[in-house]
């Protein structure tokens, strides 16, 4: 017999705290429904009182899917409470998850409060939830730095309160796996009506050991764990769901199971790396480029005589197909649409005509358009909906020569030119792109990456822009780095003026 481990997803929330990771609402839905088709047990779909984008997200995913639990979190406090049940009205199963701080850091120096206040306060935020919804999960934040003793009087007293799942997080990534193991271990063993509750883990990665954390978690007894799809999340980021659902389904002797339909891994995790311009390392398990990439000779040479020799995982289970087409000026639609598909991208065919204008003017640049690829000209596609768009950008540049740009602005339908030189060809039409539009924006950061390899590849840049004292991410990707710079700082104004 297989003991059922429940799969908390939490991209939706603690996946997109992360700055330039935001998502607008028809995005999160779009996440939403591929991770109801992967099988997740629980959406956390956001935190409703943090903003009227939460909120609103909360009330369209509740909206969007049909049989995972939506869950919706909250501080201990019975405003915040209030509005995630309001954000929960539609959905058909629901769950509030509540808590507070209980190590002795944010005791004093986050609450200047002591102990037994902070189970009172914990206990009253479990009662007044339950008014309103049977499901209620109590964490108890920075549980990894929370003496055992203590975590198990607060987990006892939210329990009898009605808590149904609690949550034992390692906010701060400092856990070593033994002591993870024994902690989970101690609250199964010392608190008297810990049946009457599952045991969630919640590990962050500040030293590389969520996953293990999380696995320890559940040799100890936990029975639901909280990932992200790519291990995104705050700083150093969450476990990632991903090699939580294969360690599981390799180990078959375990015993332990997940509802994760495993062969939509992949086209998941490319869909969440796109929406939320957030790349995965090349060498990130499972679902990073070179997961399944044999390179050395040796390992060539054993994999063509059995392919056991070296791989553990069959591709094809996590959702990579190997016999992939590859995209060229020649390729079709319909190639298109499938390497899309394959991607997590679903088109109608409006959409697919547009893109495809897009790729072959790209396939013509390149000689092999990539997945990577792909995804930027799909995302683009979308920037066609903007107020401001980019019409033209002419730079003049070199060794030993000022920097001159001219740029072309259509804002709304109507048309603007300018020119400028600066220090640099981005510095120059950043400046002439300034002429035009005259807000007092000051850039924060810029950061270019390349996609892949190659002096043809697609250049994506991230930009941090200040106006009106809020910061506001873009993104731009383009063969050419002075347009993809130019395209960020046009996707910073878009969000402003949208505000
Ligand atoms: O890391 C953490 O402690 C959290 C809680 C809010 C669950 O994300
Ligand atoms: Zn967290």
């Amino acid at each position: 017999m297989t003991d059922r481990l429940f799969i908390f997803d939490t991209t939706l929330r603690d996946g997109e705290q992360v700055p330039g990771c935001q998502l607008n609402t028809v995005e999160k839905i779009q996440v939403a429904k591929a991770l109801e088709q992967l099988g997740v047990d629980v959406i956390e779909a956001g935190f409703p009182v943090s903003s009227p984008g939460d909120f609103n997200s909360v009330i369209e995913i509740s909206k969007a899917v049909t049989w995972p639990v939506v869950c919706a979190l909250t501080r201990a406090v019975k405003k915040d409470i209030d509005v995630a049940v309001d954000a929960l009205q539609y959905a058909k199963h629901k769950r509030i998850h509540t808590g507070i701080g209980t190590s002795d850091y944010h005791i004093k120096y986050k609450f200047n409060s002591t102990r037994d206040e902070i189970i009172e306060r914990g206990v009253e935020a479990v009662k007044y939830a339950k008014k309103f919804v049977e499901d209620v999960e109590f964490y108890c934040e920075d549980a990894g730095r929370t003496d055992n003793e203590y975590l198990a009087r607060v987990v006892e007293a939210v329990i009898t309160a009605g808590a149904t799942v609690v949550n034992i997080p390692d906010t701060t990534g400092y856990c070593l796996p033994q002591e993870y193991f024994e902690k989970i271990k101690y609250l199964k063993e010392n608190v008297s009506n810990i049946d009457k509750a599952i045991i969630s883990t919640h590990c962050h990665n500040d030293l590389g050991m969520a996953t293990a954390n999380t696995f320890n978690g559940v040799m100890a007894g936990a029975r639901q764990v909280e990932v992200t799809i790519n291990g995104i999340g705050e700083r150093a980021g969450n476990t990632s769901l991903e090699e939580i659902a294969m360690i599981l389904k390799c180990h078959k002797g375990l015993g332990i199971d997940t509802n994760i339909n495993t062969t939509k891994i992949y086209p998941v995790s490319r869909m969440v790396s796109s929406l939320m311009n957030m790349p995965v390392q090349p060498n990130k398990a499972i679902v990073g480029r070179n997961a399944f990439a044999h390179s050395s000779g040796i390992h060539q040479d054993g994999v063509l005589k059995n392919v056991q020799t070296y791989e553990i995982i069959n591709p094809k289970d996590v959702g990579i197909d190997d016999s992939s087409i590859v995209l060229t000026a020649r390729s079709g639609r319909a190639a298109l649409k499938y390497r899309l598909n394959a991607n997590g991208v679903d088109v109608d065919e409006e959409k697919l005509d547009s893109i495809y204008k897009k790729f072959l003017q790209l396939a013509d640049q390149k000689k092999e358009v990539t997945d990577a690829d792909v995804l930027m000209i799909a995302g683009a596609d979308t920037a066609a909906s903007h107020a401001v768009k980019l019409d033209f950008l002419q730079v003049t540049t070199g060794k030993g020569v000022v920097s001159v740009a001219s740029i072309g602005l259509d804002i709304s339908d109507q048309k603007f030119e300018a020119a400028a030189s600066g220090n640099g060809p981005v510095d120059a039409a950043i400046k002439a792109l300034k002429k035009i539009i005259t807000k007092k924006m000051t850039l924060k950061e810029f950061t270019i990456q390349a996609i892949s390899k190659g002096s043809d590849d697609v250049g994506k840049v991230h930009m941090q822009v200040e106006y009106d004292g809020s910061i506001y991410y873009g993104f731009g990707a383009n063969t050419d780095i002075v347009t993809a710079s130019v395209e960020a700082y046009i996707d910073c104004i878009n969000k402003f003026k949208k505000k």
